[in-house]
């Protein structure tokens, strides 16, 4: 019992002894007479001072035998022999950060994170002009971030999630204007915001609204908030960050619609905004955006209306996510132009109508989520050729008629139908009904003549544009299955495939 506490004063005794050794210099320094490289070795002897366990005994060699330029962890500048950099991270180190460090005037990295150091970040750190660099996370570091560490105006990147931080982010880290990159993620934060190139701070314990300044903030780029409690809209100010490329606003209590003017970001690359309450249309200028090659994710929220026509703008979309929300109407038959999509989950909307044809060219998809919709027609056989489809969920829709056989659906598994009643066959494993004569025999089949039919009777709802480029491909389908080579003539499932096509492009959409 008694140990600990006897080794504990001890710890203090050092610990004032250099304090005063310091001291001393500090008032020294303001009269400079000590040297600067003296200042240099009293603080790092001070830093030291304040490290109260040191496993590793990473700092059992800083003692004066060598000069301090020859510390493990100590970089010094060639000329001049002044502490440029100091890099102990991920040594077990205990203790606090000394105030001393805001001495070493050259310093440009300090990187401590990954330690378990304590208490505040001393407000002297704001003495480091030419401090670059600040690296303290996964600590123990609590209070607040000091407002003086806007005064280290050379500031480039910082670095302080996965502490015990609470109180407000300081706005004037804001006049910072090097700073590119502040991380502050996994802390307690609360209240408001400030402008970078990056903010990240997701699951802090952000509450209130996003500030319509942010749109003020024009060299941001990745903005991160996701996990946090924000509430409100999402400003329509936010369509000003032209150099934005990720907006992850991801599982808070926003609400409201999706602004258009996030149309303008057309740098955007990443687009998460699940889990929150936003409601209303999808805007078409944002499912417009062609670039954006990342990630879709508007999932979980109460969006209603249509998937716009746009969608298929996204030629280079590998990740669409609209599942959970009031949507409703046909599948676009636009969406067949994100060729690059890999995951499309649509599921637990109310779409209806036949999954377009046109998504037999989505040949990448890996994962495929329709279920619980009012989605209806056969399961569509080009499925059995998309050869790195490893999940496919249609569960719960009105699908009808005999399930495929190959390709996916060869693997029970890997397929899910439940509640389509009127599905038959498919492999064994599915457990479904064998398909009866009639229902095999009831395959969608669309006459040339029902076709001009039906372009007739919705003519005035069409352009005639539109209806002008739907005759030329019949017309163009026509001769090509009617060459005098058999080899040159036209597949018969592709003709079909062909006709669908336009079908659905003219009545589908
Ligand atoms: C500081 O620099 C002076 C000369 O510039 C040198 O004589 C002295 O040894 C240096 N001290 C340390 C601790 O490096
Ligand atoms: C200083 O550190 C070196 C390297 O660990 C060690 O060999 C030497 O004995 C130490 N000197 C003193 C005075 O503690
Ligand atoms: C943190 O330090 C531990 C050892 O203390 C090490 O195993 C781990 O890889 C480090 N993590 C990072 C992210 O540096
Ligand atoms: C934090 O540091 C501990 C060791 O000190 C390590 O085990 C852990 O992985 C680190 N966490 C992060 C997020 O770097
Ligand atoms: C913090 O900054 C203020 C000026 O903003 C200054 O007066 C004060 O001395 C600084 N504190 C420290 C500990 O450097
Ligand atoms: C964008 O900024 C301009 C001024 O720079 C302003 O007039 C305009 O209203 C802003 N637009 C949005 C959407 O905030
Ligand atoms: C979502 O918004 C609706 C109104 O649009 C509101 O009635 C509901 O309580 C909100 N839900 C949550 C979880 O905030
Ligand atoms: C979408 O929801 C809003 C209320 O949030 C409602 O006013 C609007 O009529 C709905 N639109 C559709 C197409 O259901
Ligand atoms: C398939 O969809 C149903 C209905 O939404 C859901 O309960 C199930 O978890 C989904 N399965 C997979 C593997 O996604
Ligand atoms: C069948 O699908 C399951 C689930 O996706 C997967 O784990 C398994 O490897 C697949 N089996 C074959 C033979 O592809
Ligand atoms: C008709 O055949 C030509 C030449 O093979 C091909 O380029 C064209 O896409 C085909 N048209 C249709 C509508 O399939």
């Amino acid at each position: 019992m008694e140990l600990p506490s006897l080794n504990s004063k001890i710890h203090l005794i050092l610990v004032c002894c250099f304090c005063t050794l310091s001291c001393i210099f500090a008032e020294t320094v303001a009269s400079s007479v000590l040297k600067g490289n003296e200042t240099d070795l009293l603080s790092l002897l001070a830093f030291k001072a304040n490290v109260l366990e040191d496993p590793l005994r990473a700092l059992s060699s800083w003692n004066e035998s060598y000069h301090f330029c020859q510390w493990p962890g100590i970089k010094c500048g060639r000329q001049h022999q002044r502490v440029i950099a100091l890099d102990l991270q991920s040594k077990k180190l205990v203790g606090s950060i000394s105030p001393h460090l805001g001495n070493l005037n050259f310093l440009r990295e300090l990187m401590l994170q990954n330690n378990s150091f304590n208490y505040q970040i001393p407000a002297e750190i704001g003495r480091l002009r030419r401090l670059h660099i600040l690296m303290v996370n996964n600590n123990s570091i609590d209070g607040l971030i000091p407002p003086n560490i806007s005064r280290c105006s050379s500031l480039n990147i910082i670095d302080i999630s996965y502490n015990k931080l609470s109180g407000e982010v300081p706005m004037e880290l804001g006049y910072l204007a090097k700073l590119k990159k502040v991380i502050i993620h996994d802390n307690n934060h609360e209240g408001s915001i400030s402008p970078f190139e990056s903010l990240d701070m997701q699951r802090n314990q952000l509450i209130g609204s996003i500030p319509t300044e942010i749109g003020k903030l024009q060299k941001l780029q990745d903005l991160n908030l996701l996990n946090n409690k924000l509430s409100g809209n999402i400003p329509y100010s936010i369509g000003n960050l032209s150099l934005l490329n990720q907006l992850v606003l991801g599982i808070n209590n926003l609400e409201g619609s999706i602004p258009p003017s996030l149309g303008e970001c057309k740098n955007l690359q990443l687009l998460f905004l699940a889990q929150n309450n936003l409601s209303g249309d999808i805007p078409k200028q944002v499912l417009g955006l062609s670039l954006i090659s990342n990630e879709v994710d508007l999932s979980q929220n109460q969006l209603n209306g249509s998937l716009p026509l746009e969608v298929g703008n996204m030629i280079n979309l590998g990740y669409l996510d609209v599942s959970g929300n009031h949507l409703s109407g046909e599948i676009p038959i636009t969406l067949g132009s994100c060729v690059s999509l890999e995951t499309l989950r649509v599921a637990s909307n109310s779409f209806w109508g036949h999954i377009p044809s046109s998504l037999s060219s989505l040949k990448g998809i890996q994962e495929l989520d329709h279920a619980n919709n009012e989605l209806s027609g056969g399961v569509p056989e080009f499925l059995e050729n998309f050869a790195l489809l490893e999940s496919l969920n249609l569960s719960f829709n009105n699908f009808e008629g005999p399930v495929p056989t190959k390709g996916i659906f060869a693997n029970a598994s890997a397929i899910l139908v439940e509640g389509n009643l009127k599905l038959c066959g498919g492999v064994h494993g599915l457990q479904l009904p064998h398909c009866s004569f009639k229902a095999h025999g009831k395959k969608r089949s669309y006459s040339t003549l029902k076709l001009v039919l039906s372009i007739t009777s919705f003519r005035r709802e069409f352009s005639s544009q539109k209806i002008i480029e739907c005759l030329k491909l019949i017309l163009e389908v026509g001769v090509n299955c009617s060459s005098n080579l058999p080899e040159e003539r036209m597949a018969i499932n592709d003709v079909k495939a062909e006709l669908e096509f336009i079908k659905d492009s003219l009545l589908g959409s």
